[in-house]
């Protein structure tokens, strides 16, 4: 271990990030309504480019009337290779409310285009008077973005959490796939002629969560095209909370409870975590840095494991 500390992310349910397109206000209110701990209004790519403005205008309108509750409310801006995303910054910041918590930025390249967004937003926020800091949330969805994940991810200390996204980081590696995440039909080990499938974004995933974890950013895994796939997406978010992400965007309000579900330490695991903590008391006292349970060795790396678990439902449970 480094001398230096790993600083903590930021203190927050972010189980599920629901998507909506900024150009289908009728979506807005069950989105406020909805079990998701973060709400992702778009901006960029569920909206055609002829809808932008209208696009911005909803939000903005959406933003200072509904009641959003307690969750994180983000606008996903359009990326910036396109010519929309600066007017997407300068009328958020200029004509939405302090409601706003955080802006989502796209195709994120390499830490410049994260100070370019940083440098608008903190002059924007001058002008205005804003009190309320806007934090970031960017997208990792593209082979610049992988290559630079760890120097993305310090970019600003406004950056609070960093997704996978599935689609387009797959076109821009060149993978010959239509899917969004989950299993491909031709990744696959052969083993005494059994297909074995194996998983393509585990190592993007990976490396999103190391770099994340360096920078106390939190690490999200993005969308699951198929939203009548329950058990897929199921499976997908398992792999993506085992690797160390604390939540998996919806991109249709089915994908909610499957997220809530999967990212939520079940109660079971709760109580093993609490079971081992109170072994490692007990070892402890005895003067033993480790001990047996349940058959198993656990030590001290044990009681870090398992207060993560304890950590992150409490965390749950408090918000
Ligand atoms: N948030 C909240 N509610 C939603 C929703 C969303 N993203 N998507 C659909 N719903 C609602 C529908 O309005 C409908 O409500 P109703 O029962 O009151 O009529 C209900 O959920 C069932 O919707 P369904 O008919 O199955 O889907 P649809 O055909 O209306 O929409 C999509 C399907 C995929 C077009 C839509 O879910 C969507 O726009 N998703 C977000 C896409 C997006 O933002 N992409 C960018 C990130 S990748
Ligand atoms: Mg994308």
């Amino acid at each position: 271990m480094s001398f230096r500390l790993q600083p903590a992310p930021a203190e927050r349910p972010n189980r599920c990030q629901l998507f909506g397109p900024g150009s289908n206000t009728k979506l807005f209110p069950k989105m406020a309504a909805s079990d998701a701990d973060v709400i992702n209004l778009d901006l960029e790519d569920s909206v055609a480019p002829s809808d932008k403005d209208v696009a911005r205008a909803n939000i903005i309108e959406a933003i200072n009337t509904i009641d959003w509750g307690k969750k994180t409310l983000a606008v996903r801006i359009n990326s910036l290779d396109t010519p929309y995303w600066y007017r997407d910054v300068v009328d958020l910041l200029e004509q939405a409310g302090e409601r706003l918590d955080q802006i989502m930025i796209p195709k994120v390249g390499c830490a410049e285009d994260i100070y370019a967004v940083d440098a608008l937003v903190t002059a924007i926020e001058r002008a205005k008077g804003r009190t309320k800091k806007i934090d970031f949330e960017v997208i990792i969805e593209s082979a610049a973005g992988i290559a630079h994940v760890e120097e993305i991810a310090a970019s600003s200390p406004r950056l609070v959490a960093m997704s996978l996204g599935a689609a387009d980081f797959a076109a821009s590696m060149g993978m010959q796939t239509t899917g969004i995440g989950g299993t491909q039909e031709n990744y696959y080990m052969l083993h005494g002629g059994t297909r074995h499938y194996s998983d393509p974004w585990h190592w993007a995933q990976a490396a999103i969560v190391a770099a994340c974890r360096t920078h106390g950013v939190l690490p999200v895994d993005g969308p699951f095209g198929d939203f009548s796939d329950d058990e897929g997406y199921r499976a997908q978010a398992r792999r993506s909370a085992t690797l160390g992400m604390v939540g998996k965007w919806a991109i249709h309000p089915k994908q909610i409870a499957l997220a809530n579900e999967v990212f939520t330490p079940s109660d079971e695991a709760v109580a093993e975590a609490r079971e081992i903590l109170a072994a490692m008391e007990e070892a402890k006292a005895s003067g033993a840095g480790a001990t047996v349970y349940k058959g198993r060795l656990v030590d001290i790396a044990s009681i870090k494991q398992a207060q993560v678990i304890v950590a992150q439902s409490e965390l749950i449970a408090n918000s």
